[in-house]
């Protein structure tokens, strides 16, 4: 959570750019936001609450400057406000952190016997008094930082100027990501590539623990013991299309409407060849008896549906875990055992730890990234790719289809591969990949602006689903709440009568997914259930068992297609109902409330 960006060179626009750069790390946080500047040699900061555009009526833009940083916050040690915002000063120190540090409260307690007076809650000025009192011993700012990893426990990503090296940046990370940018009119660096993209696409990967130092026309990057190394520069492929509405109203509505270019991206390099590609191009997986899928969120629910893809198709037990709860549960490593971290960021701190687990308990990694050279991505064993391109509302919805499209992929080369699927019925399946993207187009083409406004008043909602459909259901879920602020619950179909079917009134809306054959007249009695005490219901299911349902108060037909495929299409439409009840609402779509894209702290 929270972005940061720097920059040091020849482009007197500074103050400008770093406003952009911060509008496109917006997603990472946005709550308050900050920037420090040199100018005539001396600091300065402007600090504002609230989202970038509050503080842009703070600067002057007409200020040449071309030395300065910037951070937008999400608020995880003190309340939103100009105080507890970043750049924090003390002494010659000025700071702006992304990350958490775990320890700052022991470092406090000392920091004051020292004489020091503190202004935030945060623990990031802690650290920036940590600097400051050790600078003012050793009077070697590159020194210190080289300490301070011995002497603070977290995450960071720390960007710094000092008083008294007023044409400098410097620069560390561990755990938190940074990238350096070299553009031809000077440095940058930012929490992620898109940050950038306005003024080069050569980058550097920071690694834990390098320090860097970034002069007007040279930068230097130091291991933790202070000597100069050299490193990659990566050129970024992509389109800076990624991070424009592109005439859409918003980001997660263009994304929705990506969603046929994302299959066609990551599914059909895989079958392209026939099954050559899709055996060549995945790891060999064939040794794994069973499989652990770790993630959170939207991404947990992908590895829902992968538990289910995979146990059917490939008969391979799985079990799903939170990466929360996995990184702390008892492991029972073999070496039978696969572990598949799924990630959009390939940042978020849960499932970072969680692979590091399963790496220190000698179990294989496979991770399912989008963001290319992400710390998951780098540190599995083995990385899958989605090509979801950059995703910047907070929502995700294209790279969430890519991950269950990607599990798809893995259950039928498991499949294959166990001598479960045949090759005529491999091509059955690739034939249906490539008729995909046209079926999305299709159902992304229908209005759901109907159900929208059914719904966008109510305080609670079900959603009902078996078996594969009851982690649509979740997601479904998941997108409601996140972006419209409307209390809503998923539940297994035939678990309601349990407990929770005593909430349900006349005309609360049960929003049910029937998409399964196996299990659907089970399902459509679970429907019948919450129906006869007064339910609306809104029936989603597939054009092939659209029979006789009646008493549906309104229907969504997806067209039906493999069951392998079936979960791509029957999301789309909850994706969809989640915007438009959001948008009645007048929520802030692409920036819910409270939350950030990039989870980066536990
Ligand atoms: O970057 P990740 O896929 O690891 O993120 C995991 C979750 O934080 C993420 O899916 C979150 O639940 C989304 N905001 C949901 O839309």
């Amino acid at each position: 959570m929270c972005g940061i960006v720097g920059y040091i060179g020849k482009d007197k626009n500074t103050l400008r750019n770093l406003i952009n750069s911060l509008k496109i790390l917006e997603y990472r946080g946005y709550d308050s936001a900050g920037i420090a500047y040199v100018k005539n040699k001396t600091v300065k900061i402007i600090k504002e609450k609230g989202k970038i555009e509050a503080l842009e009526k703070k600067i002057n833009f007409n200020e040449d400057v071309t030395i300065g940083m910037g951070h937008t916050r999400w608020a995880t040690h003190g309340e939103p406000s100009i105080v507890n915002s970043h750049p924090h000063k003390v002494g010659k120190i000025t700071l702006v952190h992304n990350g958490i540090i775990e320890n700052y409260e022991e470092l406090k307690k000392l920091l004051k016997e020292f004489g020091y007076k503190f202004k935030s809650d945060t623990d990031t000025e802690v650290v920036c008094a940590l600097i400051d009192k050790l600078y003012n011993e050793k009077k070697d700012l590159k020194k210190v930082l080289s300490k301070l990893v011995n002497l603070i426990k977290g995450s960071y990503a720390f960007s710094i100027i000092s008083d008294d090296e007023p044409d400098t940046i410097y620069a560390i990370r561990k755990d938190s990501p940074l990238i350096l940018a070299l553009s031809n009119n000077g440095y940058y660096i930012a929490s992620d590539v898109p940050a950038i993209l306005n003024h080069t696409n050569k980058y550097i990967l920071i690694d834990n623990d390098e320090i860097i130092e970034l002069k007007k026309d040279n930068y230097f990057i130091y291991n933790s013991r202070l000597e100069p190394i050299q490193k990659k520069v990566s050129i970024f492929e992509g389109s800076i299309n990624s991070s424009i509405k592109d005439g859409y109203s918003h980001f997660m509505l263009k994304e929705i409407h990506e969603e046929d270019k994302v299959i066609k991206d990551t599914m059909f390099p895989y079958i392209e060849n026939g099954i050559s590609s899709l055996i060549d191009k995945m790891p060999d997986l064939k040794k794994y008896e069973n499989i652990d899928i770790v993630a959170c969120g939207s991404a947990y629910h992908a590895g829902l549906i992968g538990k289910t893809l995979i146990e059917d198709y490939a008969k391979i037990p799985v079990n799903v875990e939170i990466a929360s709860e996995y990184r702390y549960k008892t492991l029972f490593s073999n070496s039978k055992n696969l572990v598949i971290l799924v990630s959009q960021s390939g940042e978020t701190a849960d499932t970072l730890s969680s692979l590091r687990i399963a790496k220190e308990n000698n179990i294989d990694t496979l991770a399912i990234v989008n963001v290319v050279g992400s710390s998951i991505a780098r540190e599995a064993k083995e990385v899958l790719y989605i090509k979801a391109g950059y995703e910047i509302a907070v929502a995700t919805t294209k790279a969430y289809l890519a991950q269950i499209a990607m599990f798809s992929l893995i259950a039928l080369n498991l499949g294959y591969i166990n001598n479960l699927i045949n090759d005529n019925q491999i091509e059955d399946i690739f034939n249906q990949i490539y008729k995909l993207p046209k079926l999305i187009k299709e159902v992304l083409n229908e209005d759901y602006s109907k159900i929208a406004k059914k719904i966008y008043k109510e305080k609670d909602i079900f959603f009902i689903g078996r078996k594969i459909d009851y982690p649509i259901a979740m997601e479904g879920s998941l997108k409601l709440k996140e972006i419209a602020y409307i209390h809503s619950e998923a539940y297994a179909a035939g678990e309601l009568k349990h407990g929770t079917i005593s909430l349900i009134q006349k005309n609360t809306p049960i929003i049910a997914i029937a998409t399964d054959k196996n299990v659907f007249s089970k399902t459509i009695s679970n429907i019948k259930e919450v129906k006869a005490r007064g339910a609306y219901i809104i029936y989603l299911t597939t054009s092939n068992l659209n029979n006789e349902l009646n008493f549906a108060d309104t229907k969504i037909i997806v067209p039906q297609i493999s069951p392998l495929l079936q979960t791509i299409l029957a999301i789309i439409p909850l994706q969809l109902i989640a915007f438009e009840t959001a948008k009645l609402k007048g929520c802030d779509i692409d920036k819910p409330r409270n939350l950030a894209k990039s989870v980066t702290v536990e």
